[in-house]
């Protein structure tokens, strides 16, 4: 039987009978595919790990709670033979090829009529890689076979582009606060399959150089606004690109909804009648403070961060935000865009009531390799910016949390 290689086909398991003999370790890993395949999974075993009996607690699959006996794989389409029992494995074997059951074998693939091959799943698509032989197999390398395809398709480095249910459109990608890994998956393969890339100054612009050179990258601050608003411009970027049939790759920092302006683009896509998704992204207000040692909370310390925006005073009419309450909270404070208004937020957070020895870091081009930290109170903040030339983007934390990290103290 092993001289010649398997012949690979899918099995569509929904409603239909699987036996499983064994709810050891082995029937563990393989249950949730067949239950997920929506298979009708009979387990027949006196015992079964913690996991296993959940599943049958859950009524995910049907637990006779036994020995295998002669006549169980009579109904079976499928059956997996995984008992501690070796005997009671070649006779379970042995039924399956009276009935004409297709058998997979945990304890000898060479005696199985089956082999479970190493799946993953990317995007509709499954992957199932096998072993040609059952000598010669070595399901490391058939799982790192398995990964290396899931993964490269996944983060856009196998591009496969989809020609039938690939639909022109935008696609509102949130690239995470810069380190090009720190992208999503999804993002990193939408990137890939662009053939129009609008991309902000901030976020993973190191993935730009990897892109192919059909695939035309714009840079959202050099379009040209003339009588428009800049966002006008690059909405109406954003839509003549995809009115021509293009599939357009939005490209922002952090995620598209956290002061990105991210909404202003759907919903004038929206009007244009464009579709559009949004990948949501790794907001640089929780993910540059913890690249740089500072939790945004931190139990017994802080239950609660607010996230707020400093691009205008807090004396200027057109702040939206309420500075005297922030000043009464007890948890954290992540202020973006604030390194030009620092001094006058430290202030006015003093006046209202927060101590003037409150913690304050300051990160600045967080997870880049220029990332660096600078701490400060918020007596001495506005100070130690003009002393240290923190330039944006910067996120500032104010609380106890700054002082959380696990840095030698001064
Ligand atoms: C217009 S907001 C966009 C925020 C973004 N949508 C997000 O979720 O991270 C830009 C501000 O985000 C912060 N920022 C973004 N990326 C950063 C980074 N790598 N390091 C430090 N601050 C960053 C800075 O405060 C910057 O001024």
């Amino acid at each position: 039987m092993a001289e010649h290689p398997p012949y690979p086909v899918g099995l569509r398991l929904s409603g239909r009978r699987v036996v499983v003999l064994g709810g050891g370790q082995v029937a563990q890993r393989r249950l949730p595919a067949l239950i997920a395949a929506g298979a009708d999974v009979h387990l027949v075993s006196p015992e079964a790990t913690p996991s296993v009996e959940a599943m049958a607690d859950s009524g995910e699959i049907t637990w006779l709670k036994r020995p295998y006996r002669p006549g169980d794989l009579e109904e079976a389409w499928y059956a997996l033979i995984a008992t501690d029992d070796p005997e009671a494995n070649s006779r379970a074997s042995a039924e399956a090829e009276t009935h004409r059951v297709w058998c997979v074998r945990s304890d000898d693939a060479d005696a199985a009529t089956a082999w479970t091959p190493a799946a993953g799943h990317s995007e509709g698509v499954t992957i199932a890689v096998l072993t040609t032989d059952a000598k010669g197999r070595d399901p490391r390398h058939t799982a790192a076979v398995r990964d290396a395809v899931v993964e490269g398709l996944r983060d856009g480095t196998l591009v496969a582009p989809h020609h039938r249910t690939r639909t022109p459109g935008v696609a509102l990608v949130g690239g995470g606060p810069g380190d090009p890994d720190l992208i999503t998956v999804r993002g990193r393969r939408l990137l890939a399959e662009a053939d129009v890339v609008i991309a902000d100054r901030l976020g993973p612009r190191d993935l730009l150089a990897e892109l192919p050179p059909h695939v035309e990258v714009i840079d959202a601050a050099k379009i040209p606004y003339g009588r428009f608003m800049a966002q006008e411009a690059i909405n109406n970027a954003l839509i003549e690109h995809a009115r021509q049939g293009k599939s357009v790759v939005r490209l922002k920092g952090g995620d598209p909804f956290v002061f990105g302006r991210g909404m202003e683009e759907v919903q004038a896509l929206a009007e244009a009648g464009i579709p559009c998704t949004v990948v949501p992204g790794i907001s640089s207000s929780i993910s540059v403070p913890g690249a740089a040692g500072i939790p945004v909370t931190h139990r017994g310390v802080a239950h609660e961060f607010t996230v707020v925006s400093g691009h205008v005073a807090p004396d200027d009419e057109r702040s939206l935000v309420d500075w005297p309450s922030l000043a009464k909270l007890t948890g954290t404070l992540v202020v973006l865009m604030g390194v030009d208004k620092i001094g006058k937020i430290a202030e006015t957070l003093i006046a209202h009531g927060k101590a003037p020895g409150t913690p304050v870091g300051l990160v600045q081009e967080g997870t880049t390799a220029a990332q660096r930290r600078v701490d400060a109170t918020l007596a001495t903040v506005a100070e130690t910016v003009r002393a240290e030339g923190v330039k944006p983007p910067a996120v500032i934390v104010i609380g106890e949390v700054v002082r959380t990290t696990p840095r030698p103290s001064e």
